[in-house]
């Protein structure tokens, strides 16, 4: 398989880029620059490489450099804004601070013919965002576009096949990145573009086939978009070998545990153990309202009731894992130190025995991830579903939980996401919390003494940030109505107004 590397300098876009290469078929490694040398990369047989941003400026003492050797193993490279001027810096030229004048934004671009312009029209619009610039261009080079401040927005030495953009081809507002990139990965690196889904699905199913031969492996399930396209692509691999559990914490949304049944058992024929562990989980969290507690022993039961259920099993070879490329990124970014190991199933492996982890997702996005489970035909409400935190409802039922207060909020969750489906309306994330307060109503002649449920619908990116949902107020209304008459023990809906910060997604 033909792969691009690309070598992350600290930048905010890389996993863009990335993602911006694989979009036109072709596969993108993104590797820190402290984690792979130029003996690793020769080996590695990339068709191209891209240097991505990064925040710092080349003569700081602290800013990240590379073997400069790599601009003369023949393989092309394009840099990216701090990857443009690093490459500058390695091949002898000179990089100056325009001081305080940034040039930020949307800027007109002038460029000159040359292969990463081919299509590119002479004047376009670029994003820019930088100080720093190439002032002095290092031999072999010319430039190739400017801007109105910017004496060097592009340069290249095309004998070489090296280039350098001061601004971010990755990015949308880029009038012509696509095609730029495009021009790099088939016109410069000669990529054909082989990097497809169904290829994913067989070649991957393949390779854990021929691995895992007579190996016993282990799924825990949790009905989330990650370890369920795990499990079915494993399942496509292992077959009867792999047995799938499923921990029924009492706290999921209302009809899920069935949904997951039905998928998993019914559809694909897959060996699941489905583990009804509600009581276990209320027993040992009765009482217990403070937040953090919750979550850390949900976590707990959680690891002891799949311990429980593996030695029941029997022995298993290999553990699944729905890590994802983010995850794997994430986890390896940074200095050694710092590395976090990522367990989508906190500390399983550390306190099980496998020969093994397997992850068949960690080299896909999100969004590839759901592109393979619709392929592998897991069904689309399930392969598109809104994040649902491990712990459940449990961070969604303030103060102490009982099973009466699980029952009333799955549903009069489940009304709000029916209104808000069956209205066209789909927020990132929605779902509705149920209050520690109680209030005063009338009902019919009668005085109420009822829970007040909180709906939370936010839009976001990528949840580090959220705004609320600007939901039109029939919505709210006919969602409001509902719950109050169809939810015993409800007599008052509100509506969370706030973003993240200052609030989070989350009550709890
Ligand atoms: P917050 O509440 O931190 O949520 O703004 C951001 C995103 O993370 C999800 N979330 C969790 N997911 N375990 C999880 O697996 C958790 O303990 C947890 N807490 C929050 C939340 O649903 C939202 O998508």
């Amino acid at each position: 398989m033909e792969k691009i590397l690309v070598l992350d300098f600290g930048g905010q876009y890389d996993l863009l880029i990335a993602r911006r290469v694989r979009e036109q078929g072709v596969f993108a490694e993104i590797m820190p620059y402290n984690r792979i040398t130029l003996d690793e990369i020769k080996k590695n047989g990339y068709k191209g490489i891209i240097f991505t941003g990064g925040p710092n400026s080349v003569y700081d003492g602290a800013s990240p450099h590379f073997d400069a050797g790599i601009l003369d193993i023949g393989v092309p490279v394009l840099g990216i804004c701090y990857g443009h001027q690093l490459i500058a810096y390695m091949a002898g030229g000179v990089i100056k601070s325009a001081g305080n004048i940034s040039e930020y934004g949307k800027t007109e671009l002038y460029v000159r013919p040359c292969a990463l312009f081919e299509e590119v029209p002479g004047e376009s619009v670029c994003w820019m965002s930088h100080t720093d610039y190439v002032s002095g261009l290092p031999e072999g080079f010319c430039v190739t576009a400017t801007t109105g401040s910017c004496p060097c927005a592009a340069m290249a030495d095309e004998k070489r096949r090296i280039f350098g953009v001061q601004f971010h081809p990755e990015v949308t507002h880029t009038e012509y990145g696509k095609r730029i990139l495009h021009n790099f990965l088939f016109g410069v690196c000669g990529c054909s573009g082989d990097w497809k889904m169904d290829d994913f699905i067989e070649k991957t199913a393949a390779k854990y086939r021929e691995e895992l031969k007579g190996k016993r492996v282990l799924c825990a399930l949790s009905g989330g978009v990650d370890s369920s396209v795990a499990a079915v692509l494993m399942h496509r691999a292992v077959g009867d070998r792999l047995t799938c559990v499923f921990v029924d914490h009492g706290l999921l949304r209302k009809n899920e545990g069935d949904d997951v049944e039905r998928v998993f058992r019914g559809k694909f024929n897959m060996k699941l153990i489905r583990v009804d562990a509600e009581e276990r989980f209320l027993s040992h969290l009765a009482g217990v309202a403070e937040p953090e507690r919750k979550r850390k022993i949900i976590g707990e039961q959680f690891i002891r009731v799949f311990e429980e259920q593996s030695r029941i099993l029997g022995e298993s070879d290999y553990l699944v894992q729905g890590t994802i490329y983010p995850d794997v990124v994430e986890s390896g970014k940074g200095d050694a130190s710092t590395i976090k190991s990522h367990h989508n199933v906190g500390g399983l492996p550390s306190v099980m025995d496998f020969e093994g982890i397997v992850e068949p997702l960690r080299e896909l996005f999100k969004d590839e991830v759901r592109e393979v489970g619709l392929k592998l035909g897991i069904p689309r409400e399930l392969v598109m579903r809104q994040p649902f935190p491990g712990p459940g409802l449990a961070v969604r039922i303030i103060g102490e939980i009982t099973k009466e207060k699980a029952d009333t909020l799955r549903d009069a969750d489940a009304i709000f996401r029916e209104e808000l489906e069956s209205a066209g309306i789909r927020p990132s994330q929605y779902f509705a919390v149920l209050t520690d307060t109680k209030s005063v109503g009338v009902m019919g002649d009668a005085r109420t003494y009822g829970y007040t449920v909180a709906l939370r619908a936010v839009t976001t990116d990528d949840f580090m940030t959220a705004d609320f949902a600007r939901i039109p107020y029939e919505v709210l209304e006919s969602a409001s109505r509902r719950i109050t008459n169809e939810v015993r023990s409800v007599n008052r809906v509100v509506y969370d107004i706030t973003s993240k910060p200052p609030a989070t997604v989350e009550w709890e």
